[in-house]
């Protein structure tokens, strides 16, 4: 009986964590194909507002940096850069990239002191992220943050969770749910900037689209 009972209990956490784990081995497996298919991403306009609300010259971390595109922007507005990612071989990328310092490191505990930078950058990094997983890593930005710094995020938009064709997954906010994670970590919501679906994928449904937000610590 208590075997029956602690297996069953098991099985939706381990496929959880299952799914999550395939999904950062992918970025490990596909590094090079990942970061050459995202360099010619347009940032700007999300870039742009945050960077209004830091000081020049300011410390600024791009939390699962991927392959270094916005840390190389960051660099050249003259920000003081970082990048840190979970994928040893994103990291490689990055700093050849970028020439910045990049840690390979977990969201969930960033290897950084409290207070270490006046702005994070968490371009569609916190999105493969379960709920608990989410909280604990949002709670440990908001630490990285000096009194005043700006957190920026960007998730998927919709309800739920989704697999994306390479077998990744990804975590849905909305505009109720998102902010409400932002104040329970400490932040003051700024703006939160839904982007409606435009993606077809193949398969001709529509993906998803996302929701943004600036946020600051109190
Ligand atoms: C969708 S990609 C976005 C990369 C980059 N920010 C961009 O916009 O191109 C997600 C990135 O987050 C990283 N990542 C996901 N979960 C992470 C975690 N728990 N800790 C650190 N990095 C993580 C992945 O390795 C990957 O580089």
């Amino acid at each position: 009986m208590l075997n029956t009972q602690t297996n069953t209990a098991r099985r939706p956490r381990t496929a959880r964590v299952d799914r999550v784990a395939r999904t950062l081995a992918y970025y490990e497996a596909h590094a090079r194909e990942y970061a050459d298919g995202t360099m010619g991403l347009d940032t700007g306009a999300h870039m742009s507002r945050f960077a209004a609300l830091l000081r020049p010259g300011a410390r600024v971390l791009d939390a699962g940096c991927g392959g270094g595109r916005d840390l190389l922007a960051f660099a050249e507005m003259g920000y003081d850069a970082h990048g840190l990612d979970l994928s040893p071989a994103l990291v490689e990328i990055a700093r050849s990239v970028s020439h910045c310092p990049v840690s390979v490191g977990d969201l969930r505990s960033p290897p950084f002191q409290s207070a270490s930078f006046d702005g994070v950058w968490a371009m569609a990094s916190l999105l493969h992220l379960p709920i608990p997983d989410l909280k604990a890593a949002l709670s440990e930005l908001t630490r990285l943050l000096v009194p005043g710094g700006i957190l920026f995020t960007s998730v998927k938009r919709g309800q739920g969770d989704v697999e994306d064709a390479a077998g990744r997954w990804f975590a849905l906010h909305d505009e109720a749910d998102w902010p409400a994670y932002l104040r329970e970590a400490g932040l003051t919501v700024i703006e939160v900037v839904g982007e409606p679906a435009a993606d077809l994928v193949p398969d001709g449904t529509v993906a998803p689209g996302w929701i943004s937000a600036l946020a600051r610590k109190q």
